[in-house]
């Protein structure tokens, strides 16, 4: 049976082994990487194992970190500050159902936990927070850029995700936050946001990466925060293209930009933060890291990762379709409803920004589908099909009705049907899984 170390001793544990090594200020890993190497000699296929050994040195002093969110008034933005401020005051408010208090559901690092090992009592576990130093949310100091000026608590507001007496009490801690003006051009967002937009950069392309760099700068020297992250969390945009000479090199990049050439916002937001060394993260579907900003990063040794945060609908449809499969079933036709009302899904029902999430939800299903060549042919497919529409009255809550068909053996299918509501979907920013799912499962197993 598994069981917890006690909360006090969770923290402090020790590995004995002599591949750790603990210094004063460092942990050292020594960690052997086992791989494969398959290749094709004389029509045989050959397999090597191969390892590597790989040093992972985690510095022990946690650094104070400051996160700047591009769309810090959306939603997700206003929703995951409120969220961490609400846990860092303790808040607990009434609801109808009874008294809430604030905590970290949904949050891989601070809800989940990891087996540590066996003991004598069967394995244990501990929280994953307590794996390594780690910079705990109630530390991050926020800061961003919005298109809308609107004060984060005004905007808290207008997103409609926290109950009133929550948002009574974080008002005070809120109002004097105020996104940056950002970069803003009309045609990568749909046309019905431009209402939102009084809080915009002017001048160039390239001056406004300066802009970017400068904000960038005067945060951390005005925080006193040791590391920024920057974070894309504003509306979908189109997709721009990928072409030879404008945006295919880090060169052509920066080109692009000195000459005012079509470079998408999320991709400028990414050059400044690649140029200032900060870590980029995108949680928008659209192809933000073009050939050039990814060599840009490689260049400048700055991470950057994502595409679209995936953390509702979308991640139950790669889960679901990764197990059924791996579990040798075929997924013949795969089709998702969704309908939404807030503002992420206004700027959805505008077709260009609509397809940037489509082909995102597709990825999942083309990546599973392409690994089981036993199950499909070349080029075959699921039949596919998203719709997402927009429905103002409900708001933040976010509904998705889906239905996977498979085909069994001996000409049975299976159909799943899943019906997925996901309120709160602002806080999609600590990964929080859908609040409530239900799920039926029919088979039809008769032939
Ligand atoms: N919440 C989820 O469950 C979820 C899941 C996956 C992906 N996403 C994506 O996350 C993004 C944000 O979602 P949301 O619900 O917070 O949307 P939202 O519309 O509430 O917030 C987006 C914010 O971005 C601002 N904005 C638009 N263009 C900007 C720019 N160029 N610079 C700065 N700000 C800009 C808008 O004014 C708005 O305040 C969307 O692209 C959405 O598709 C959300």
């Amino acid at each position: 049976m598994p069981f917890f170390l006690p909360e006090s001793m969770a923290a402090p544990f020790v590995v004995e082994s002599p591949d750790v090594r603990y210094t004063p200020d460092v942990i050292e890993a020594q960690y052997d990487y086992q791989a494969v190497q398959v290749r094709q000699e004389d029509g045989i296929t050959k397999v090597t194992p191969s390892s590597t050994r790989l040093l992972f040195r985690t510095e022990r002093r946690v650094p104070k970190l400051g996160v700047m969110l591009v769309g810090w008034g959306g939603n997700n933005g206003t929703t995951v500050t409120a969220a961490v401020l609400a846990n860092k005051l303790g808040l607990t408010w009434m609801t109808k159902t009874g008294p809430k208090r604030a905590n970290y559901y949904g949050s891989l690092l601070q809800a989940s936990t990891v087996c540590l090992g066996n003991g004598p009592g069967g394995e244990v576990y501990v929280p994953f927070r307590d794996l390594l130093p780690m910079v705990h949310p109630d530390d991050i100091v926020f800061d961003g850029w919005d298109i809308s000026g609107m004060n984060l608590a005004e905007a808290m507001r207008r997103a409609q995700v926290l109950d009133w007496p929550l948002q009574e009490q974080l008002r005070p801690h809120m109002e004097g936050m105020r996104p940056r003006p950002s970069i803003y051009i009309p045609e990568f967002i749909a046309a019905n946001q431009q209402e939102r937009a009084d809080n915009v950069l002017t001048g160039t392309k390239a001056e406004q990466v300066a802009q970017i760099r400068r904000d960038i700068r005067d945060f951390r020297n005005a925080s006193g925060v040791d590391k920024v992250i920057v974070l894309w969390t504003a509306n979908t945009e189109r997709f721009c293209e990928v072409q030879t000479g404008l945006n295919d090199t880090a060169e052509n990049l920066l080109r692009a930009i000195e000459s005012g050439l079509e470079v998408s916002p999320s991709t400028l937001f990414a050059v400044a933060s690649i140029l200032e060394g900060c870590p980029y993260i995108n949680g928008s579907p659209q192809n933000t890291f073009v050939p050039g900003a990814v060599e840009l990063a490689v260049q400048h040794q700055v991470f950057i990762a994502g595409d679209d945060f995936k953390s509702g609908q979308t991640k139950l449809k790669s889960v679901l379709v990764d197990f059924l499969v791996s579990s040798g079933i075929k997924p013949v036709s795969i089709v998702s409803y969704n309908h939404l009302g807030n503002n992420d899904g206004r700027n959805l029902s505008a077709p260009a920004q609509f397809r940037s999430k489509e082909v995102s939800k597709s990825n999942v299903v083309d990546d599973m589908v392409d690994l089981n060549p036993v199950l499909y042919g070349p080029g075959e497919r699921p039949d596919h099909c998203v719709v997402i529409k927009y429905v103002p009255y409900v708001g933040d809550s976010k509904r998705a009705l889906d239905e996977y068909t498979s085909e069994i053996a001996l000409g049975g299918t299976n159909t799943i049907v899943i019906h997925n509501v996901c309120e709160v979907r602002g806080s999609c920013s600590f990964a929080f899984p859908p609040n409530a799912t239900r799920l039926s499962n029919r088979q039809n197993c008769s032939k």
